[in-house]
């Protein structure tokens, strides 16, 4: 057993860096460490006060909740304190959870909770007097918080005043202020605009928002609020005694309560709503760090009663974290398919989101200048879903003693071709001969949601390359059984089955196939929608830029990277071979009523009032019309709002059909897709 005194320079460094952490996430809403990181170290600090319960001091951080309150504010004394609560992160001890609640309840029926998301916001605690939002605090320290009344009336959807009868005159409302997902990135891009401080996460902004003296700040900010319990009723009130009945009251008086909340009776279908909630969780709007497990019965409550920190009947089921830290050990560049060098930072391998991580995309070289990021740092890497492994930021108190800063490729890494810069893109200029480039195409056109060709992996694409026996995607429809055998890795059996997978995929449908050809720009939902605009791959390569820009979610990029794509020769020489190599696809069925004016030249003049001049002519396109600038013989119908002019008067002398703007909207009324 390591000596004692050992155990107590390690608990007090502990104590040391945990206040400072504290200080810096409940005082400055600037955290440097991911919680996770946190989470460790107080895990050591009360395994170690466990073992040696005579080290324990008054002062040591395990003996209070949150941080101190800010002196700039006046502070409140809660009336009950605001707890916080144990915490459990897998079954096993859930299961235990419930366990212990059976022991203390001496049941052996099953209990009822209420389970909720854990929001990932700021605690708040609201008291109501005679109907009147009459004070908001913060948690503080739990015994002492800040006023933040100021602040919190600002928050929308807070009642301020509650207009009905049968309340108690004076009672307490808890729960977390938050800000979601999108609220999070619109604050922290209206902050890169005017060049001031951004938030890491949306937790410390919505904290820093609550920390602002003054309330025009917080009224700027899409705040909102779920809350999760009510204290402090009047003692001559009746109220519901379960927790879930509460929270439905409140509902009713207009409180805004979490929807996801559910009851459940027994553990078990307690393990399915934190199992369903996680796997729901990339999808929320906002952020939540697990759920919150409660017995649903007050009186039960109030029977098992608190330890010091935290109620006996609540648990909170952690889920894993999306931040985590860890180290730079190099970042090197790779050549994507259209040949744009990215940055990717090599990690140490770490545990995030439920997964390990060993790389992150650095995006581009304005990424990394922002991060300030050399090799050898230590960073904060976040994983959510499955959206790729991100790098946040860089810890910056944690030194780095060899540091190795990163530069821009002057050649591909692949090629050795000269990389040229286009906005904040490097880019390969060999094009498709470059080996990289290649092979991320035909990995790409034989990926699931393009080509479909099982077995055709990265691996197997890059030794195909190597050895010159693809050249690009057409070669992959003359890969024989065969010679693939002599490939690593390739028996006789995997070989066949990959002739088969290539024989089955040259069966397709247009969107696939569109997607496939890695068009810039165009992923699986523009190719579906280029496919089911157009119909048929002929009439794709025939549109204009304007034709295609009618298509739904494609604007004038898009449509510019498809019209070049199928303006260059080899592309269409590519697709024809491919057909003729036996690719093909069933035509979609666009019915001929979506597009009654196939064929017609409309011309617009004159303004119109009801809408934008643009507007009107995307809504003609739709249809199927050709929007042509100037009257001819040829024009089908003219347009003309008020102030018409010559096109108007060539058009009465033409005789052509017009429509003043009242009829060309009850024309667009009667044809609305
Ligand atoms: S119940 C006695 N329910 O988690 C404590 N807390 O560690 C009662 N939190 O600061 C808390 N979502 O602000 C409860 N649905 C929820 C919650 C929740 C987030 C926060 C709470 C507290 C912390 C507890």
């Amino acid at each position: 057993m390591p000596a004692r005194d050992s155990i107590k320079k390690e608990i007090e460094s502990l104590r040391r860096q945990i206040n400072h952490h504290i200080r810096l996430y409940h005082t400055e809403d600037a955290p440097e460490i991911p919680d996770a990181d946190y989470d460790q170290l107080y895990d050591r600090l009360v395994e170690l006060e466990t073992q040696y319960p005579s080290l324990v001091t008054p002062e040591s951080p395990t003996q209070r909740v949150g941080g101190t309150p800010l002196a700039e504010f006046s502070q409140v004394r809660h009336d009950t304190a605001m707890l916080s609560l144990n915490k459990v992160t897998n079954e096993r001890e859930l299961d235990d959870f419930d366990a212990r609640v059976k022991k203390t309840l001496e049941t052996d029926q099953p209990v009822q909770y209420n389970c909720e998301p854990k929001m990932d916001g700021v605690a708040v605690s609201l008291l109501y007097e005679h109907g009147l939002l009459a004070r908001a605090a913060t948690r503080g320290d739990g015994v002492v918080g800040e006023d933040i009344t100021h602040n919190v009336k600002t928050i929308q959807c807070v009642p301020q005043q509650l207009d009905i009868g049968g309340i108690p005159s004076r009672f307490e409302v808890r729960g977390e202020i938050f800000l979601s997902k999108a609220g999070f990135a619109k604050i922290n891009r209206d902050a890169e605009k005017a060049g001031t401080k951004t938030f890491v996460n949306p937790r410390n902004a919505a904290a820093g928002t609550m920390r602002q003296l003054d309330p025009r700040l917080a009224s700027k900010r899409p705040l909102q609020m779920y809350c999760y319990s009510m204290v402090s009723g009047s003692s001559t009130h009746v109220l519901p005694d379960r927790l879930s009945e509460i929270l439905d009251l409140l509902e009713g008086w207009g409180f805004p309560v979490n929807p996801r909340r559910e009851v459940a009776i027994g553990i078990e279908p307690c393990h399915q709503y934190c199992l369903k909630l996680l796997n729901d969780r990339p999808g929320l709007e906002y952020e939540i760090d697990g759920a919150v497990i409660k017995v649903d019965e007050l009186g039960l409550q109030r029977e098992m009663g608190f330890t010091s920190r935290s109620p006996r009947w609540a648990i909170a089921y952690k889920f894993p974290a999306e931040e985590v830290s860890t180290k730079v050990l190099d970042v090197e560049f790779q050549v994507g398919r259209t040949g744009a060098v990215t940055p990717v930072a090599r990690l140490k391998p770490v545990f995030v989101g439920g997964a390990t991580v060993s790389n992150a995309t650095l995006h581009n070289m304005d990424e990394v200048a922002r991060l300030n990021l050399n090799v050898g740092d230590t960073v904060i890497i976040r994983r959510a879903g499955d959206v790729i492994p991100q790098v946040v930021k860089v810890i910056e108190n944690i030194p780095n003693p060899s540091p190795k800063m990163v530069h821009a490729p002057k050649v591909c890494p692949a090629c050795g071709s000269p990389v040229e810069k286009e906005g904040v893109v490097y880019r390969c200029s060999a094009g498709i001969i470059c080996p990289a480039q290649k092979k991320e195409s035909i990995r790409h056109f034989a990926s699931r949601s393009a080509m479909d060709i099982e077995g055709l992996g990265e691996k197997l694409v890059g030794q195909l390359v190597d050895r010159n026996i693809l050249g690009n995607v057409a070669d992959i429809f003359l890969l024989e059984a065969p010679s693939l055998t002599e490939l690593d890795r390739m028996g006789e059996k995997s070989s066949e089955k990959l002739v088969d997978a290539i024989e089955k995929s040259k069966h397709t449908t247009l969107a696939k196939f569109l997607y496939s050809l890695g068009v810039r720009e165009i992923g699986e939902a523009t190719a579906a929608a280029l496919a089911n605009y157009f119909g048929t791959l002929e009439r794709i390569i025939a549109a204009d830029e304007e034709t295609l820009m009618a298509v739904p979610d494609v604007g004038a990029v898009v449509a510019s990277h498809v019209h070049t794509f199928f303006s260059i020769e080899d592309n269409l020489a590519l697709i024809n071979r491919l057909r003729g190599l036996g690719v093909h696809w069933p035509d979609v069925k666009v019915a001929e009523h979506d597009r009654p004016l196939e064929g017609q030249t409309w011309v617009l003049t004159g303004s119109l009032d009801a809408m934008p001049r643009d507007e009107a002519k995307a809504r003609l396109v739709v249809l199927g019309a050709k929007v042509a600038g100037s009257v001819s013989k040829k024009t089908s119908c003219v347009v003309a709002g008020p102030g018409a002019g010559s096109k108007l008067t060539k058009a009465e002398e033409l005789n052509l059909k017009i429509l003043a703007e009242d009829e060309f909207l009850a024309f667009l009324d009667t044809h609305k897709l």
